[in-house]
């Protein structure tokens, strides 16, 4: 199954190509590369993330993530003695700039996979380039339907909305077992929001809830007053919102000044701390589920959690782990194939497809636990958990408790 294909999507891509087709022309560089990689030279992986835009407050925590990894299996010897080498591009927090993102990795870069983008949405657009291309995507935060689905080169080690948004609704009614009213807030104009928000519209009516309002508003939004009064009006006792983290922290914010009292559950793009600087004080009992814990007892994630702390001084979060996993995948990956043949020497384009077919066939011991793919590309993952933000009282600090 492919991903419904929008029109504004369909011509940002033809105009990538354009533009690709432009700096191809000027610079004679050719989309697939047939060259090998020397021995001496180190393994390119490309890692297209968000840098800057709103979108960079999820993307900052992905790029510390995937720069551990690059330590830590360098620091392991590499490929079997030959070092990886992160190539990174700022995507932004636009699609067209994923796009050129992608196009750059592949072309100039000569990576052998990329990891990113930031939001399903970017992916939707971007990944297609991948695929023609034959390079390998992993997502490492693309949690909406259909991600894996885009093709045979794209998979993802972010566990799918299905999966992990119910969770922090099962949670809230453990704290809560009175309530019965909900009021559900999502951004309308981001495809992973409106894919997280079916779950949870799906699963207030599984668990017997009422869902007493649905309210849309925009990830770029700043002023939820109108939405925010009408839900409050309802009497909700639990409010459910799908954004990003500027815009869901300022959600939670203004629903905590107008009065809303009861729990709040922020979805996959409010999972980072970088929300509290928004909502401050306010942000104190937000609930979010998590695809992570700094208290996953393997090995590897040790080892992640040890080198992320001694630089970031705080626990890492979910989507820096995850873009840990999804690095440690190609490494894994490469280390298997590197066993039957020298990677170092093998034509680009065949090590890209190798890499592809090889990686979903692995099991790998990463901070998330246990993973494995299916045929598809779609993570397969045991361990999930729920966490609540709890804020010092003058709101300058706070910090993701997990819950039993
Ligand atoms: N989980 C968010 C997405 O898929 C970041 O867009």
């Amino acid at each position: 199954m492919k991903a419904p294909a929008t029109r504004t999507t369909a011509l940002l891509a033809t105009f990538a190509l354009l533009l690709t087709a432009c700096s191809q022309a000027n610079t004679g560089t050719e989309a697939t590369n047939t060259g090998a990689t020397t021995a001496s030279t180190a393994i390119p992986i490309g890692i297209a993330f968000a840098q800057t835009s709103n979108v960079a407050l999820l993307g900052q925590e992905l790029v510390a993530g995937a720069k551990v990894a690059e330590k830590y299996f360098n620091d392991q010897g590499g490929i079997n003695g030959t070092p990886v080498k992160l190539v990174f591009q700022d995507t932004g927090g636009e699609e067209a700039g994923t796009i050129n993102a992608f196009q750059t990795l592949i072309n100039n870069g000569k990576v052998v996979g990329i990891v990113g983008p930031t939001l399903s949405q970017q992916a939707f657009s971007a990944d297609p380039i991948a695929e023609r291309a034959k390079v390998p995507v992993i997502g490492a935060s693309n949690t909406a339907k259909g991600i894996p689905q885009i093709g045979d080169y794209v998979a993802r080690v972010s566990a799918p909305v299905s999966v992990v948004a119910p969770n922090s609704v099962k949670a809230a009614l453990k704290l809560n077992p009175n309530i019965k009213k909900v009021a559900v807030f999502y951004a309308q104009n981001d495809a992973f929001n409106k894919s997280e928000t079916e779950i949870f519209q799906q699963t207030v009516k599984d668990q017997g809830l009422e869902l007493v309002t649905v309210q849309k508003f925009q990830t770029t939004d700043t002023d939820f007053q109108t939405q925010a009064t009408n839900a409050i009006n309802l009497k909700p006792d639990l409010v459910i919102i799908s954004g990003l983290s500027a815009d869901g922290g300022n959600l939670v914010r203004q629903l905590r000044e107008l009065g809303y009292k009861g729990l709040i559950i922020g979805g996959n793009g409010l999972n980072t701390s970088n929300l509290l600087p928004v909502c401050k004080a306010l942000c104190d009992g937000v609930l979010i589920a998590q695809a992570y814990s700094p208290e996953q007892p393997g090995e590897i994630n040790n080892a992640f959690r040890t080198a992320y702390t001694n630089q970031y001084k705080k626990q890492p979060p979910q989507f820096s782990a995850q873009a840990f996993a999804a690095v440690q995948v190609y490494v894994d990956t490469l280390k298997t194939l590197d066993k039957k043949t020298d990677v170092s020497k093998m034509p680009l384009a065949q090590l890209r497809t190798e890499l592809n077919k090889q990686l979903l066939t692995g099991k790998y011991q990463t901070p998330l636990g246990d993973i494995s793919f299916t045929p598809e590309g779609e993570i397969v993952q045991q361990e999930f958990y729920v966490a609540q933000i709890k804020m010092d009282a003058d709101g300058s600090n706070g910090k993701f408790t997990f819950l039993k």
